[in-house]
């Protein structure tokens, strides 16, 4: 997170004394990432953050690839994921490669006994459908549909929903991910053609020391393994952070789309970015305004990316049987375009209500097998006229 956050209570200077009311010391912690050379925070424990009491067995979480390499282009029916009581096992990863795990989840209870921890991936969740607040060592950061709550590696968090009807589209990464570097000054500011800026990030707030000792038990995922580690103290006994390194929020609706007198290419749409992929925001907007514009993309040839869009809301302008919770992926090489008669029938529109995420990865993605019991096996042949 490219801004500067700070919550609670804090020395005057890092890594000195700060003393608790009662007497005794706070414990330190530096929370970054990229070894020391990344984004950081410090946060300041109640109890020594690595007091652990009992290590479980490891439960292998790896996805089942059904289809290694993949040549065909795939229409998945992204709601036909069951919801499932518990936030972890509601997970289905869809698609994936060594980079980024695409999943979709329908999670209906939220997380009251025990916490999580991804130390392997960032993790960016999408949320389409419900609300409710991401509890976090660094505070609480309220979500409603719409929002994208991006949260670093190594957060310990839990989610709390307000209702059981949730759906999320899970983005899992192994490299950091960032806002687009061409948006921010030499500072980190968001500079003035950027299509959001920082009043726009959703932070974290409501900061409360938990001051309990017990057992408390984080589900720790590393190396594609989920492990059950019991701790002395309470994850969330932080009475005071400040640094880089958080989870935030920032909606989709928040994101100003950038239009043209002709066709704007899709990078103009991009929300974040990595080392391995992109994330793109497609949002209600005017449509290009020169007079023999034609709205519609034109076909394109994605060579070196594999591109996936996750229908939101809205119209999608340029398919034909699109609906919420849709994902289509366009493998790199195989050029794709507009349905037949979308070309035609975008000219003279004024304006798009779509609402979609794209996700564009570098390297290709393999199909899971619970893709595959999604996919409509016939989306590669929907350009045929018929
Ligand atoms: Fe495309």
């Amino acid at each position: 997170m490219p801004i500067y956050h700070r919550l609670g209570n804090l020395p005057p200077k890092r890594h000195t004394i700060f003393e608790k009311p009662d007497g005794g010391l706070h414990y330190e912690q530096l929370f970054g990432t990229i070894g020391f050379d990344g984004m950081s925070s410090l946060l300041y424990h109640l109890h020594r953050p690595t007091m652990v009491k009992q290590v479980g067995e490891s439960v292998d979480k790896r996805p089942q690839v059904a289809v290694e390499r993949n040549m065909k282009s795939r229409k998945l029916h992204g709601f036909k994921v069951a919801p499932v009581d518990d936030f972890l096992d509601s997970r289905v990863p869809v698609l994936i490669n060594s980079d980024v795990h695409v999943s979709l989840a329908a999670p209906r209870h939220s997380m009251t006994d025990y916490f999580y921890k991804n130390a392997d991936a960032d993790e960016l969740l999408f949320v389409h459908e419900g609300s409710g607040t991401l509890k976090s060592m660094f505070g609480e950061v309220p979500f409603v549909p719409g929002d994208y709550v991006l949260i670093p590696r190594g957060v310990i968090y839990q989610m709390h929903f307000d209702t059981e009807d949730n759906r999320l589209l899970i983005t899992e990464s192994f490299h950091p991910i960032y806002t687009p570097k061409r948006y921010r000054n030499h500072f980190g500011q968001l500079l003035e053609h950027s299509p959001f800026c920082e009043r726009d990030y959703v932070l974290p707030r409501n900061l409360q020391a938990h001051d309990e000792m017990g057992d408390f038990l984080i589900r720790i995922k590393k190396q594609g393994q989920i492990t059950d580690y019991v701790y002395a103290s309470h994850p969330f006994d932080v009475v005071g952070w400040d640094g880089y390194n958080f989870p935030f929020g920032f909606s989709i609706h928040n994101f100003e789309p950038i239009t043209g007198r002709v066709h704007q290419p899709p990078p103009v749409h991009q929300t974040f970015e990595t080392k391995a992929f992109v994330v793109c925001s497609f949002c209600p907007r005017l449509y290009d305004y020169h007079p023999k514009a034609i709205p519609a993309p034109y076909n394109h040839s994605n060579i070196d990316s594999d591109e996936v869009l996750y229908y939101v809301d809205g119209d999608f302008m340029s398919r034909n049987d699109i609906g919420p919770g849709v994902i289509t992926l366009h493998p790199g090489g195989i050029p794709h375009g507009p349905h037949p008669g979308a070309y035609e029938r975008s000219i003279g529109k004024k304006d798009t209500d779509e609402l979609a995420v794209m996700i564009d990865t570098f390297k290709p993605l393999q199909i899971t097998q619970a893709a595959l019991d999604l996919d409509d096996g016939v989306y590669w042949k929907s350009w045929m006229e018929h």
